[in-house]
């Protein structure tokens, strides 16, 4: 029997994780076809009842969804219990199993740059599920988190918080980078330019400024499409290094194509076929 799986998310349009399993799948001869949910918000209860009968053998879970996945995982790993996100969800007899993928390819995008993540001392822009991943990655690998920044800013402050206790360090949360408080990367885990493809390069001042960037020897993007976001275009105008969503994508994928497939992932392929589709 041929297995389903998918990406769950709205919108979903933006992933490239079809193209990338469904060429890894037909790479090690895995009779699977991986699909796209793009589900509304209303209609998330109903698709994961029907997912624990239907033969939908496993999930990526993507935004907006990787917060609230939570309540239906009957068996939740250990990293996703602490991060409070799930990325990944393997069905076995109708009993869903969480994960999270993030965490590991935030850390081996970061090791692009940083050998040692001992040396990284982060601001975070967004305070979301994937914010939650790279926060916790950095932590549990040594590295330093100074603070969190988010549109909302109670949302900065309660997970600031809460990765403070947990970790026993003290980070920030603030509701605009105005708020002075640096480090060395800056990352955005906001899904602020996939959800608004129309932002333009020049309105990049509307969220932060060059005298607040210049601050950043490093820039981390999550978001890969498209690869080169406003905030990628700034560090390579004001001549800094960068670290492109690509990176931590791929390395998310590997380590989920392994936990949904219990196969090793045959990365070659995946690189190729994403870089083939990266825009
Ligand atoms: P994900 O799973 O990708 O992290 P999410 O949990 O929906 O997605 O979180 C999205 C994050 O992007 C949030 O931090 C959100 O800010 P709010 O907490 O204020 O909602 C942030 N975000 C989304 N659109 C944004 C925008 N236009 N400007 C700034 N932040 C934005």
């Amino acid at each position: 029997m041929t297995n389903t799986y998918g990406i769950l998310a709205y919108p979903a349009g933006h992933s490239l994780s079809p193209v990338v399993f469904n060429a890894a799948f037909k790479e090690i001869g895995v009779d699977a076809q991986y699909g796209v949910f793009e589900i509304p918000e209303n209609e998330l209860s109903k698709f994961i009842v029907e997912a624990r009968q239907e033969p939908i053998a496993g999930l990526s879970v993507s935004l907006p969804y990787k917060k609230e996945i939570l309540r239906y995982i009957d068996v939740l790993d250990e990293d996703a219990k602490k991060i409070g996100a799930v990325n990944t969800v393997v069905n076995k007899g109708g009993f869903l199993y969480g994960y999270n993928t993030d965490f590991v390819g935030a850390v081996e995008a970061l090791r692009e740059v940083f050998s040692d993540l001992k040396n990284v001392n982060a601001v975070i822009f967004g305070a979301g599920g994937a914010s939650r991943a790279v926060v916790y990655g950095i932590l549990k690998n040594g590295g330093k988190v100074s603070c969190i920044v988010n549109r909302t800013k109670e949302n900065a402050e309660k997970l600031a918080k809460e990765f403070s206790e947990m970790f026993g360090v003290e980070i920030v949360g603030l509701g605009t980078t105005d708020e002075k408080k640096s480090g060395n990367v800056f990352i955005n885990t906001s899904s602020i330019w996939t959800l608004n493809k129309d932002i333009d390069f020049s309105e990049i001042g509307k969220y932060f400024s060059d005298e607040y960037l210049k601050n950043f020897e490093c820039f981390m993007e999550i978001a890969y499409n498209p690869l080169i976001t406003p905030l990628i275009k700034k560090a390579q105008e004001l001549d800094k290094k960068y670290i492109t969503g690509d990176k931590m994508f791929f390395c998310q994928a590997v380590k989920q194509f392994e936990i949904l497939t219990d196969k090793k992932a045959p990365k070659d392929v995946m690189q190729k076929v994403l870089e083939q589709n990266l825009v």
